[in-house]
């Protein structure tokens, strides 16, 4: 039977690719409601080609806009706003969401899809990052497996054998170290945003790919391991593997350990979550290792990338915390790509605004949205600041 899909951020890297996958896997998969937010005409091409029932677009205007545009051709109901990412995250007819949308926004959807009992497919990490003690919370009530996306998790995901759960030693996590990793510290003050969207190994949206940058995707992904997978805070690791071949590594209490690889292709990890638990044949790209010849690997410079430590103390910190990391760096990657704020100074920016962040435990939901709003308002008061 086809497993009915809502995509959540079907413009953006990660959910064109999943569209990708769907396509070429009619039998397996149909398209049943889509997400933008701003990009209308190519919401128009997806919905040319994958009919779906329902479409979401940011707000009033830009749902006519995209009326006009599709002149009543088809019977596609178009909604907007966040009461439409609701509204398409639960409908009777759809199985799964899957979640690729950057940023917070993806929040009240997830949490509304888990409890309608959809399965999640996971690419978003702000969300985890944030409210991952809630989120993991409403799936085990629900009885959900968040299945996960991003590639270092599925590989985690693939190398953990449940039996040997309690046996696990440690999880390591592979950073390419992006593209500055070998730069000099000076260099780093006059880095363009062009340099820092130039990663070496990956295609990937605009935000993911400054955090790749500034190493704070590798410090969010520490945080959403330990969430997605329940493991001690000290029992994960990251280390640098410039090739990206590997993308995560699991180490067994008896010495044997387990390594996921593939080529730099997230269908890879997309293929793996929308057919999870099964494994299903695709015919995306196989890795040639002796073609490559050689995988390198070395610690983790924390020092002269800081966002790291910085994410460890905010698990550690626990409470409203990762939110506030989340949001800050949010912001500050933002005016590092709009407004031009130096490079150096994002993760300057964010620890500033953390150290003045006034935790509160055992957050609410409201408590991590009000926080992350508050949040916001303080860095880019940094922001604007920094820049005068
Ligand atoms: N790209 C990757 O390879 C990759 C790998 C691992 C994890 N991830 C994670 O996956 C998520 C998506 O990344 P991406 O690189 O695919 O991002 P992206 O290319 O920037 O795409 C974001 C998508 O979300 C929509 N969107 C933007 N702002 C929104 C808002 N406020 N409310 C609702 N929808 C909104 C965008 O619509 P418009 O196009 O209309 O603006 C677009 O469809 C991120 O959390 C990222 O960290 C990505």
């Amino acid at each position: 039977m086809k497993k009915c899909i809502t995509i959540l951020g079907s413009t953006g890297s990660v959910g064109k690719q999943t569209l990708e996958v769907i396509q070429n896997e009619p039998e397996s998969f149909e398209v049943i409601a889509l997400s933008a937010w701003k990009n209308v005409d190519l919401l128009k091409t997806q919905i040319d080609q994958f009919k779906p029932k329902y479409v979401v677009v940011k707000d009033d205007k830009l749902a006519k806009e995209l009326k006009n545009k599709l002149a009543n051709k088809n019977n596609c109901n178009i909604l907007y706003g966040d009461y439409g990412l609701s509204k398409i995250s639960t409908i009777k007819e759809i199985d799964m969401v899957v979640v690729a949308i950057a940023g917070m926004n993806a929040l009240k959807p997830v949490i509304e899809a888990i409890n309608a009992k959809k399965e999640i497919c996971l690419a978003n990490k702000e969300i985890v990052v944030s409210a991952g003690e809630i989120l993991m919370e409403e799936a085990k009530r629900n009885d959900i497996k968040i299945v996960p996306i991003d590639s270092e998790h599925s590989g985690i995901l693939q190398c953990i054998q449940p039996q040997f759960y309690n046996n696990i030693e440690k999880i390591i996590i592979t950073a390419s170290g992006g593209p500055f990793y070998n730069l000099k510290e000076a260099a780093l003050d006059t880095v363009s945003v062009e340099e820092a969207l130039n990663h070496p190994n990956w295609q990937m949206g605009n935000k993911v790919t400054i955090d790749s940058a500034t190493l704070m995707n590798k410090g969010l992904e520490v945080i959403e391991a330990y969430w997605l997978f329940n493991i001690s805070l000290n029992k994960i690791e990251i280390l640098v593997h410039p090739q990206s071949y590997i993308h995560a590594l699991v180490q067994y209490e008896d010495g044997s350990m387990i390594a996921q690889l593939s080529n730099h292709d997230m269908r890879i990890p997309i293929h793996f979550a929308l057919h999870y638990p099964k494994r299903v044949k695709s015919n995306l790209s196989r890795l040639n290792l002796a073609k490559i010849g050689q995988l390198t690997f070395k610690k983790l410079d924390s020092k002269r990338f800081p966002s790291v430590d910085l994410c460890y103390e905010a698990i550690r910190q626990g409470g409203t915390f990762p939110a506030a990391l989340n949001a800050a760096n949010e912001v500050a990657v933002n005016a590092f790509l709009n407004q031009g704020l130096k490079f150096k100074e994002i993760i300057n920016i964010v620890s500033k605004v953390i150290n003045k962040h006034n935790n509160k435990t055992n957050p609410s939901i409201q408590d991590i949205i009000y926080q992350d709003r508050e949040t916001r308002r303080l860095t880019s008061q940094f922001c604007t600041e920094n820049k005068n």
